[in-house]
């Protein structure tokens, strides 16, 4: 895991802890400081209502946050808000209701690019989420960019929207596929990578982190790579942006995109990030309102960025609350949370390795907070329902990335996937639910 230092480490000293709640130091200068028991996870948790919940009857131990993470009050609240107080669509009225509205919603179109360390709001472009924005991409840069005979460079460890809009491109233009292979740890065998980086290639699209794996790519070294060529590289950070400061100007990623619902906030909403002068020629994805500046039956004359790529009318409370769950974020500091999902993961993997039968899948050296296992003779989905009768929720499947599975000759995996809110004790329970399930059906 890499840490990039941020003056986030200090924020934690800001955040409000319950009395009960042992406090973190209150001025540190390393992640190192950070550890199992002076993160404020009691408190966390406490601002996450369904964690409260029970399932059959017990305690719930969510672990499928790589699915999509739950949602801290500020978050809900922010939409009840919204929707009590300031709800009228953006961009279109000058009544107060819209005017609220549409500073709520640019306000948190701010916070993004802060989080991201964008250099403009310009760069930023709210979409679905980040199937949509690689399909924008695709679609657009793409279309204008690449031709028969090209070739687009992906890995073997991508996730099917990192995977299919690329090949409906290449069957719209003729272009060529080509994907770096992994190794049995489930790592970018990069000396691979580099040898498919052609004269032909036109794009890279790596993701940053894998979500069936857990494997933190090299991204720094396949962007210098890519761009020594003069290679634009997109990023599918729909899996790192939970878990990792990420900095787009530092990491000088061409594109990077993202889903909201997997930062703790609303589904229905993602990030597609791009740099200006590449945004700036590309030509728009949707047409329709407020992508326009001037329409004729003759011409359109299209609007300015961020709003070219914006038809229609957006997912106005999900944006607000991505820009809550933002401030949420920021409040404990994502230096913080990086160092202790690292923790909870080496613990998991730690208890993961003694359990006799268990495999994990990907093993990679740099990873984030996703444990994939199987079990011998025990199904994936079987392992999911047996732990779903104790209350904890992981993902079995194949993670909507096959290829992967394919590589690693199973069929599926059992995925437990860490967030800021779980605990050690959590992981015990899934680890002793996970033995005792091997003791009735191993
Ligand atoms: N891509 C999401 C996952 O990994 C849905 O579960």
């Amino acid at each position: 895991m890499k840490y990039v230092a941020s003056e986030q480490s200090m924020l934690l000293k800001n955040y409000t802890f319950a009395e009960s709640v042992q406090v973190c130091p209150a001025a540190y200068t390393t992640p190192g400081d950070i550890n199992m028991t002076n993160f404020p996870v009691e408190k966390i948790r406490a601002d996450f209502p369904i964690l409260a919940e029970k399932i059959r009857n017990k305690p719930l131990v969510y672990l499928d946050n790589a699915a999509t993470c739950q949602k801290p009050q500020a978050v809900i609240d922010s939409i009840v808000h919204l929707y009590s107080h300031d709800y009228a669509n953006v961009h279109r009225g000058v009544h107060t209701l819209s005017v609220r509205s549409t500073d709520k919603f640019e306000s948190a179109r701010s916070k993004v690019k802060d989080f991201i360390n964008a250099a403009s709001e310009k760069e930023i472009i709210f979409v679905k989420g980040a199937t949509e924005a690689i399909n924008l991409v695709a679609q657009t840069f793409g279309k204008a960019n690449i031709k028969a005979g090209d070739e687009i460079l992906i890995t073997a460890m991508e996730h099917h929207s990192n995977i299919v809009p690329w090949q409906m491109l290449c069957e719209q233009t003729g272009a060529i596929l080509k994907v770096a292979p992994i190794n049995l740890q489930g790592e970018l065998i990069y000396a691979e990578f580099e040898k498919l980086l052609t004269d032909k290639t036109r794009l890279v699209s790596v993701v940053h982190m894998s979500n069936a794996l857990g494997t933190i790519n090299p991204v720094e070294k396949i962007i210098a790579a890519a761009h020594h060529k003069g290679i634009p590289v997109l990023l599918d950070g729909a899996q790192a942006i939970p878990h990792m400061v990420v900095d787009v100007q530092n990491l000088d990623c061409d594109f990077y995109v993202f889903s909201a619902h997997k930062l703790y906030a609303p589904a229905g909403v993602g990030v597609l990030y791009g740099k200006q002068a590449l945004l700036e020629a590309m030509p728009p994805y949707q047409g329709g309102g407020d992508m326009i500046r001037k329409v004729t039956f003759e011409a359109t004359e299209y609007n300015g960025l961020p709003y070219k790529f914006e038809a229609g009318t957006p997912s106005i409370a999900d944006v607000v609350g991505l820009g809550a769950a933002i401030d949420y974020i920021n409040e404990i500091g994502m230096v913080n949370i990086s160092a202790y999902e690292a923790k909870l993961l080496d613990y998991a993997t730690e208890k993961a390795k003694k359990i006799k039968g268990l495999r994990i899948i990907g093993e990679a050296e740099h990873k984030g907070a996703i444990l994939s296992f199987v079990l011998d003779k025990i199904h994936p989905h079987d392992i999911g329902t047996m732990l779903d009768s104790l209350g904890i929720a992981i993902r079995a499947g194949h993670h909507c990335a096959m290829p992967v599975m394919d590589f690693f000759a199973v069929p599926a995996t059992a995925r437990a996937s860490f967030a800021m809110y779980n605990t050690k004790e959590e992981i015990d329970v899934l680890m002793n639910g996970i033995e005792s399930l091997i003791e009735v059906f191993g």
